[in-house]
């Protein structure tokens, strides 16, 4: 069976074909994935604008779409089903994917499955690697979560952590945003990281002992928080203005600033996987999201997973952060499971993950 996925829950339009195989170990192959970023479009405002983002995904949908059909040479009639993101996201960019889901369902008489944006990412890894060896410790690390899940049978994800505050991707943007650089911040900051001294900028690493007066059944040690870590950021920025002239860091001092903080990010999301990798006996661990296409992330997690001997998995960079073909595989396993949309699906920005 082919699937058609669409994914436009931020600033992404992205439309994916992938393919079952009929292999257990690997279910799913890639035939298509288009991306029109919005870039270029929110970077003049610093961060994503919700109403220029709708509009765009409204301009691009049909040729993104189209795009993903031909790129996988299928027409509508080979597909078996459709897959959109549900939620969560921004309410105007989920409404333009799912009423074109929902009206090209209707058009073609093909079912309808709603999917999860975070089961999307958690998904990515076994299109990319094939089933993981479970029970598995995933860390779904982005601009709007970092959260820690159990995949103790495919398909089932129960919620083991997550930030009390800040995403981590959300903490490199607005370091990035306070250092001047452009936007999206995380690739910059990890590009200037590499060149800078990781030890130069002594910074905070947050430690949560206690538990969760929000979500009492989380025990809260797994848990992550970066707003204390980016307000450090900023008071080491302004501190370093003495003599008030507000003089700009020089290139080599932000450098020194990404290295120092990506440096605290990377040990922190790093520790909390394994430690939660060994508290639940994990057979492998996974790290998926816009943050896992982090160079310094991936390196380390791969040390470590060497180090621990136990095996690691991230999705290749494409498949990183909001793509369509993570929520056409996330498609599949659940139309396989026997769920598809009521005819009166609605998008729902804070879509919760069920847990099971
Ligand atoms: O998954 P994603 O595309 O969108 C959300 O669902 O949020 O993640 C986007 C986030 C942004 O915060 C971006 O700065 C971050 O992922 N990101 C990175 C890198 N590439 C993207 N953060 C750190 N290092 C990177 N190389
Ligand atoms: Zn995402």
């Amino acid at each position: 069976m082919v699937i058609l996925g669409i994914e436009t829950s931020c600033d992404e339009t992205s439309a994916a074909v992938v393919e079952e195989t009929g292999d257990a170990g690997r279910p799913w192959t890639l035939r298509s994935n288009v991306i029109a970023s919005q870039v270029a479009i929110h970077r003049e405002w610093g961060g994503v604008v919700p109403e220029l983002a709708s509009r765009q995904h409204i301009r691009d949908i049909c040729g993104v779409v189209e795009r993903a059909l031909s790129d996988a040479a299928v027409g509508w009639s080979d597909l078996g089903a459709i897959a959109v993101t549900q939620g969560p996201g921004l309410v105007g960019s989920l409404l333009v994917g799912v009423a074109f889901a929902k009206a090209a369902a209707a058009a073609t008489g093909l079912p309808l499955v709603p999917v999860h944006h975070l089961v999307g990412h958690i998904e990515s890894l076994v299109l990319q690697n094939g089933e993981l060896p479970l029970p598995a410790v995933v860390l779904v690390v982005s601009g709007g979560h970092t959260s820690l899940y159990l995949v103790a049978r495919p398909g089932h994800y129960d919620l083991l952590s997550r930030t009390r505050d800040d995403a981590a991707g959300e903490a490199y943007d607005k370091v990035a945003k306070l250092l001047g650089l452009g936007y999206p911040g995380g690739p910059i900051v990890d590009r200037l990281a590499r060149t800078g001294d990781d030890r130069a900028v002594r910074l905070p690493v947050t430690r949560l002992t206690h538990a969760d007066r929000n979500a009492p059944e989380l025990k809260g040690d797994l848990d992550f928080s970066f707003s204390g870590l980016k307000t450090a950021v900023l008071r080491y920025v302004r501190g370093r203005d003495t003599d008030g002239t507000s003089a700009p860091l020089s290139e080599r001092e932000v450098a020194d600033v990404c290295a120092s903080f990506q440096r605290v990010v990377v040990t922190t999301l790093i520790d909390r996987l394994f430690d939660a990798s060994r508290r639940f006996n994990a057979k492998s661990v996974g790290i998926a999201g816009g943050v896992s296409a982090n160079s310094r992330l991936r390196a380390e997690l791969e040390a470590q997973g060497l180090r621990r001997e136990i095996p690691t998995f991230l999705p290749g960079l494409s498949l990183s952060t909001d793509n369509a073909a993570m929520i056409a595989a996330a498609g599949l396993r659940r139309f396989r499971a026997g769920i598809t949309a009521p005819d009166n699906l609605n998008a729902d920005p804070s879509l919760p993950l069920q847990v099971g």
